[in-house]
């Protein structure tokens, strides 16, 4: 039953339409202090109409309403305050919960539409830093929240594995090179030959000019360079690869921007037919006058194509592969320009997809304080913050819960889960600094903290080992403690549909901490295993919590081990 839709309907009714029933469902809000009622609605919207003051308003509505359907209905100040029937929507909510298990909050809004996402993205020959955790875990999480309300995402990552820098990382290596030292360490060492060369290259800028020839080269399709680049690009893939399996993300393709070299030619034929090109300084550009803004160069005078030649391309493959509902581009606020242009050029050409085209930015992130540049040659890779996190929750476990079995597999499960919680319970516009310590308390808005309300939930029905027999004769549940988690519970769908309608993960994340928040608040308070009448009921309680976290958890991409 869904109880802010009751709450909506005797708003309605007691209006002339001055309000839609969506309208005034998204200004329901749900009272942090339930003396204000379970469900509030402010009627300041309507003043201009009713040409009266807020608290009259609200009074004159309440008067006129039908409220046996509620415990308790009152205007107060500018807010119509709603009670719910407590017995009724508790028996409700849980039956609810137990009977869809993780399929609650589910809905087919999406209509199995597909949906691309752009995400993760690193460029080969590069190390994974902290910066591309950001994009894979915000992009992983916008996929399960997809699906959750019933699309199809389609995880690609866009690898950055073609560009001039490949014919200066040719020249390096065969320079300064050699094949063991790329075997044993592959991207350390392709780090190390182009950061030479860009040292190198202050002093004799011909090899700038020998790097131009070898990326025309590589164009052409010749052997040799081929034959280099790919091996380049495999064995970067490999060792992405070990990062993507720690943190448990799976991509559905890997096509990089290569593989779209050979459709460049179409999408300046497309552009010329359009007679969207024009010729500035030699090189063909794209006038975006009319979008407010500057043009985009599509090839340069030597007739290179560029990054958004290549998006370009990768655009309309997606168009033609997938027809998407929406086209999603989870990359850093960096890019936030370059994506208006991308969309312009898009909208030019009239590709249908162009107008659901989201790019999905992100902040920063910091660790301990300090950045993550690679130019300095200072990175902070992801894999070893991984590894640390893994350390650090294998040495709490130690301390905490010695006689755990397979402490590894959760040591990694806490790890891992603390670093994808720290970054996704963060408003993703927001600049983060990680400090591996505070996220791994089990304490506080912390992954573990939530992973351990679901292992407590987990080990309370491990113990009364019994099958819940949860049913409308069960004695209520009475305590606020209780009341405010089961208002917690009903509240999930909602948070998964917001979730979606912002792409933002961070929504799932926050109320994760809320409704392990309630539940130790009501475990603090109840004692469950107590063989009353009221049994059943509290089982039902603390069973719909584990489903509902475990569920929440799975959905940012976290795991929940049923004991830690
Ligand atoms: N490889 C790029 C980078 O590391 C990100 C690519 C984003 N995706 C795209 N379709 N442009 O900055």
């Amino acid at each position: 039953m869904d109880y802010k839709a009751q709450v909506t309907n005797s708003i309605l009714n007691v209006l002339d339409g001055q309000l839609t029933s969506l309208q005034i469902y998204e200004k329901i809000e749900h009272p942090k202090d339930s003396k204000m009622g379970d469900m509030a609605f402010p009627v300041f919207a309507l003043a201009k109409t009713f040409h009266k003051a807020p608290n009259q308003i609200a009074s004159d509505l309440v008067s006129k309403m039908d409220t046996t359907i509620f415990e308790k209905v009152e205007a107060k100040g500018a807010y119509i305050n709603f009670f719910l029937d407590k017995k009724a929507y508790s028996s409700d909510v849980l039956n609810q919960v137990l009977q869809e298990g993780s399929t609650f909050g589910q809905n087919d809004e999406g209509n199995g539409g597909n949906v691309p996402i752009d995400m993760s993205s690193p460029n080969i020959a590069k190390p994974i830093s902290m910066g591309h955790l950001r994009s894979t875990v915000i992009g992983n999480a916008v996929a399960n929240i997809l699906s959750k309300n019933g699309y199809h995402p389609i995880k690609d990552n866009h690898l950055g594995d073609w560009g001039t820098q490949f014919g200066k990382l040719i020249v390096a290596y065969r320079k300064w090179g050699n094949e063991e030292d790329v075997k044993k360490d592959p991207i350390n060492n392709l780090v190390k030959y182009y950061v030479k060369f860009h040292k190198e290259d202050k002093q004799h800028p011909e090899l700038d000019d020998e790097a131009r020839e070898t990326f025309k080269k590589l164009e052409d399709g010749n052997q040799d360079e081929m034959d280099l680049w790919k091996w380049f690009r495999s064995v970067s893939i490999a060792a992405f690869k070990k990062i993507y399996d720690k943190l448990g993300i799976k991509f559905d393709t890997y096509n990089g921007e290569a593989f779209y070299n050979d459709k460049m030619a179409e999408v300046i034929d497309i552009l010329k037919d359009k007679g969207l090109l024009t010729e500035s300084q030699g090189a063909q550009v794209v006038m975006l006058d009319k979008y407010n803004l500057n043009p985009a160069l599509i090839l340069k005078s030597d007739g290179a194509s560029l990054y958004i030649t290549r998006d370009i391309a990768t655009a309309i493959y997606r168009e033609r592969t997938y027809h998407p509902a929406m086209n999603l581009y989870v990359v850093g606020s960096e890019q936030t320009y370059y994506f208006k242009q991308l969309k312009a050029v898009l909208m030019e050409i009239g590709l249908p997809s162009a107008a659901n085209l989201h790019h999905i930015p992100f902040g920063l992130i910091t660790v301990n304080g300090k950045k993550l540049s690679t130019r300095s040659g200072r990175i902070i890779l992801l894999d070893a913050v991984l590894n640390d996190a893994i350390n650090l929750a294998k040495k709490q476990i130690e301390e905490k819960n010695p006689d755990l079995a397979n402490k590894d597999q959760v040591a990694h499960q806490v790890g891992v889960g603390a670093i994808i919680f720290g970054d996704l319970k963060n408003d993703r516009m927001n600049n983060i600094d990680f400090v591996l310590e505070d996220q791994l308390k089990f304490e506080g808005e912390t992954g573990p903290y939530v992973q351990y309300s679901h292992a407590r939930a987990e080990s309370i029905l491990r113990k009364s080992a019994k099958k819940i027999n949860f049913n409308s004769s069960n004695k209520e549940l009475d305590d606020p403690q209780a009341w405010e988690t089961i208002k917690t519970l009903h509240e999930f769908p909602e948070i998964v549909k917001s979730a979606c309608q912002d792409f933002e993960p961070s929504e799932i994340a926050k109320y994760a901490l809320r409704l392990a928040k309630d539940f130790n608040q009501y475990y603090a308070h109840s004692k469950v295993l107590v063989e009353d009448e009221g049994l059943n009921a509290r089982l039902a309680l603390v069973k719909s919590v584990s489903i509902v976290l475990k569920e929440s958890l799975r959905i940012l991409g976290v795991q929940a081990p049923d004991e830690m």
